[in-house]
């Protein structure tokens, strides 16, 4: 975790979700929560701070270092600030034989950027894809803020990123 270290308080918003959830579990699991409080806070965020990490693990009474663990495993959470969609471009092996390698490259240059980067005017952050996005039947596949779109093209491509504010 290489984010600044700060005190973090929840959001009334977040600890509502994470009541509801935590509602569904018997009493002596509360921490089975942990998974929908990081995505509460990173829907509330837009990223997953280390702060918050350590509020997450006061709320549900756990130590922190479980919750980093839940927060650092999951390629979904995001550990530091992103820019205002995520683009995940699916490079595995099913896309990549339906050319993905050349729409990924496409995209970098578009956007002046590679994977794992964000652009200067923080409006795309191209998301460093380690795994397949289970939509290979549609390949080359890419999620845009969790959205999926399949058999693109590079004009296809174009037309939802031109698309984004
Ligand atoms: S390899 Fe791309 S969705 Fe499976």
């Amino acid at each position: 975790m290489s984010d600044q270290k700060q005190a973090q308080q929840l959001s009334t918003e977040v600890t509502n979700e994470i009541d509801a959830w935590r509602a569904k579990f018997p009493a002596e699991q509360q921490r089975s929560a942990v998974l929908a409080a990081l995505h509460a806070v990173q829907h509330h965020d837009g990223y997953v701070s280390t702060g918050a990490m350590d509020a997450v693990a006061d709320y549900l009474s756990m130590d922190k270092l479980s919750v980093y663990e839940v927060g650092s495993f999951y390629s979904m959470f995001e550990l530091q600030p992103v820019g205002r969609h995520m683009v995940s471009m699916c490079n595995n092996i099913s896309c990549m034989l339906r050319g993905a390698d050349k729409l990924v490259a496409h995209v970098e240059n578009k956007l002046g950027i590679k994977l794992g980067e964000t652009t200067a005017d923080q409006r795309i952050t191209l998301k460093m894809e380690e795994e397949c996005l289970a939509a290979c039947v549609g390949g080359p596949m890419m999620a845009v803020d969790g959205h999926y779109h399949e058999d693109l093209t590079v004009e296809k491509l174009d037309q939802i990123l031109d698309a984004l504010d």
